[in-house]
């Protein structure tokens, strides 16, 4: 198995991709660690509690908390996509008795930061390392802004974020986590450590339909099969109403996937650099895909995912969820 970190911003794809984690056997999930994005860091921290106490695996990850704000801009959340709770607003759902049927927690995250969670992985596990990150990339760029040496260290970071070959989601420019946070995508970009970029150029090309969801409810009925309907239903209702179909894309389990299996997908060496003071193209990604590249100058810093085999994932979710 391999020893994996998460870095999640606790919205409602990230909960599906945790669920996959903690139920990959390839995976050994030794800590989830949390970023301000899809909402606040402290619901996004309570959300991934949430999944856990729901999934009930058989170790608990230490889940720490990060970074609060992007490195230089302001927060910019999605609440509106995925519910004022960050998780398909789980307070309005109750059971036949009238009890909530997602009571309040009392667990509490661990008291170290995610920051030290993630430096003193990279000491421990070296290039064994594997970090899978789900959201804005403010706690990673923190981590090698405090640490660049250890971080240089660990085998591999995947990336759910950035959209080379087609447009953004949250602006024409630009994909969500790389908008709400351009300096630590940069930074990240820029730190000489093998990654792998899962943008829009692949996560557009699995969509998950509603009635998959339906199905698998009907068919086993369980606490975790209740709890994907139940989630998804705002975030889906999103996409029926402004993208034309009613189901998700499912961006953060396919970079999980990847993490689990990068033969599902093709990736092509390319340098990416992300801009961060644009007028109309703050978190652009933009790769130097010219047929005469400037290797000299900008020799690629990333595996970049253009394409998927959408069948073979989609079965891997299923399997996984
Ligand atoms: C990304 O933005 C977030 O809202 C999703 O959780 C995903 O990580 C997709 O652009
Ligand atoms: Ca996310």
């Amino acid at each position: 198995t391999v020893p994996v970190i998460i870095d999640t911003d606790g919205g409602v794809d990230d909960a599906l991709a945790l669920i996959m984690a903690l139920n990959s056997p390839q995976l050994d999930i030794k800590a989830i660690t949390v970023v301000a994005g899809n909402i606040n860091v402290e619901q996004a921290t309570n959300n991934v509690l949430r999944v856990l106490s729901i999934v009930q695996p058989h170790t608990w990850p230490i889940v720490a908390k990060g970074c609060e704000k992007p490195l230089v801009k302001p927060l910019f959340n999605a609440a509106g996509i995925h519910g004022a709770d960050g998780l398909g607003e789980l307070d309005r759902f109750v059971q036949a008795d009238g009890t909530p049927r997602y009571p309040q927690l009392n667990i509490e995250p661990s008291t170290d930061n995610a920051i030290d969670v993630i430096l003193k992985a990279a000491q421990e596990y070296g290039d064994r390392l594997l970090i899978v990150t789900l959201g804005p990339l403010t706690n990673l760029a923190t981590a090698i802004q405090q640490d660049a040496a250890i971080m240089k260290q660990i085998g591999r970071i995947v990336i759910m974020g950035g959209a080379v070959t087609v447009p953004g989601n949250i602006t024409p420019a630009a994909e969500f986590n790389f908008f709400v946070d351009p300096d630590a995508a940069q930074v990240v970009m820029e730190s000489g450590i093998a990654l792998t970029l899962v943008g829009l150029d692949v996560a557009m090309k699995a969509p998950l339909p509603r009635q998959l969801v339906e199905d698998n409810l009907q068919r086993r009925p369980d606490k975790v099969t209740q709890f994907i309907a139940d989630c998804t239903e705002i975030y889906m209702a999103f996409y029926r109403d402004y993208e034309g179909f009613y189901g998700c894309y499912l961006h953060d389990p396919l970079a999980m996937a990847v993490a689990i299996d990068p033969s599902l997908v093709t990736t092509e060496s390319l340098y990416v650099m992300v801009e961060t003071k644009g007028r109309f193209t703050t978190g652009l990604s933009l790769a130097d895909r010219r047929d005469r590249r400037d290797h000299q100058n900008n020799p690629p810093n990333a595996e970049v995912c253009l394409d998927v085999d959408t069948q073979r994932f989609l079965k891997l979710f299923a399997q996984l969820v």
